[in-house]
């Protein structure tokens, strides 16, 4: 697990770019260390958050790191759900960003001899990427969308196989119908999974049937990002963990159930 340093960080942003329905924001962070696949930070615009007085005034808030180039940049994905994204998305090279992280506990390897299968599902997709460039384009990616436009986002991977709710680009359904029949087919997989909860609840339950072993990044409302507040525990079968620092990626078999 790679450890943040103490303290946050305003870095600069070198390049913004769209997917269809997502934004992409590149922030060069120079200083900090590499983040693990699945490990995330807390990112706070570093004008215009909050504090005027019409503006609400905004806790960070927590994005898994896309990918990670050479030179320290750190790409982010953002779809406009609210102020903070919202915000986040109107950010232009030149502009700065506070950085707290790499934060949480990643995804591991897989065991041995076991194939990858990444699933995700919408702006869920942010963390396969960077874990298909540590694990290799052997590592499939199946992701599910809402529609053509944020289908779009599969290009940030390699080779994917997409679903879509309308079936406006590849199969028509549910991504957990490519995952069902993948592992019909073959197995001797090992499945990680980012998504709504929904679609984490379905991947749990296929892979809980069938023995496969299964890594979940889960999410949740998070206000500090490092174990300090509670804001973001979540029931495990071993009692209730808080998510920022046990996870976000927890094992599927440590769970009941995904609400
Ligand atoms: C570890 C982690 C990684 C994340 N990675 C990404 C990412 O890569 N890209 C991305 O766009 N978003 C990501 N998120 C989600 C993002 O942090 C939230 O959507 C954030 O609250 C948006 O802020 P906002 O001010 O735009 O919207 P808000 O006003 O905070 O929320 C907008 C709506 O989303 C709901 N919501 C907020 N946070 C969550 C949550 N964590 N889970 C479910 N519903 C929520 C709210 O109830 C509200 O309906 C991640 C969250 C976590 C915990
Ligand atoms: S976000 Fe504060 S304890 Fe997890």
């Amino acid at each position: 697990m790679t450890l943040a340093p103490f303290g946050r960080r305003l870095c600069p942003v070198v390049a913004h770019s769209r997917y269809g329905a997502y934004d992409v924001i590149s922030v060069l962070d120079a200083e900090g260390p590499a983040p693990d696949p699945g490990q995330f930070y807390m990112l706070t615009a570093g004008e215009r958050w909050g504090g005027g007085t019409d503006e609400r005034p905004f806790l960070p808030r927590a994005f898994s790191v896309l990918r990670r180039h050479e030179d320290g940049r750190l790409d982010f994905l953002f779809e406009d759900v609210g102020p903070g994204t919202r915000r986040l998305c109107e950010l232009r090279a030149g502009d700065g960003v506070w950085l707290l992280g790499p934060l949480g506990v990643g995804f591991r390897e897989p065991e041995d001899g076991r194939r990858p299968l990444l699933v995700g599902g919408g702006v869920g997709t942010a963390p396969l990427a960077i874990l298909q460039d540590a694990l290799g384009p052997e590592a499939l990616p199946l992701l599910g969308f809402r529609d053509a436009a944020h289908a779009e986002g599969a290009a940030l991977l390699h080779g994917a196989r997409v679903a879509t709710d309308d079936g406006s680009v590849g199969h028509g359904g549910l991504v957990t119908d490519l995952l069902a029949a993948e592992l019909d087919r073959d197995d001797g997989a090992e499945v990680y999974a980012c998504g709504p909860p929904p679609m984490l609840e379905s991947v749990r339950a296929l892979c809980a049937e069938r023995g496969v072993p299964a890594q979940l990044a889960l999410e949740a409302g998070m206000a500090c990002g490092f174990g300090a507040c509670f804001g973001c525990v979540v029931p495990t079968r071993a009692g209730y963990v808080r998510l920022c620092v046990d996870g976000p990626v927890l094992d599927a078999a440590a769970l009941e159930v995904v609400e």
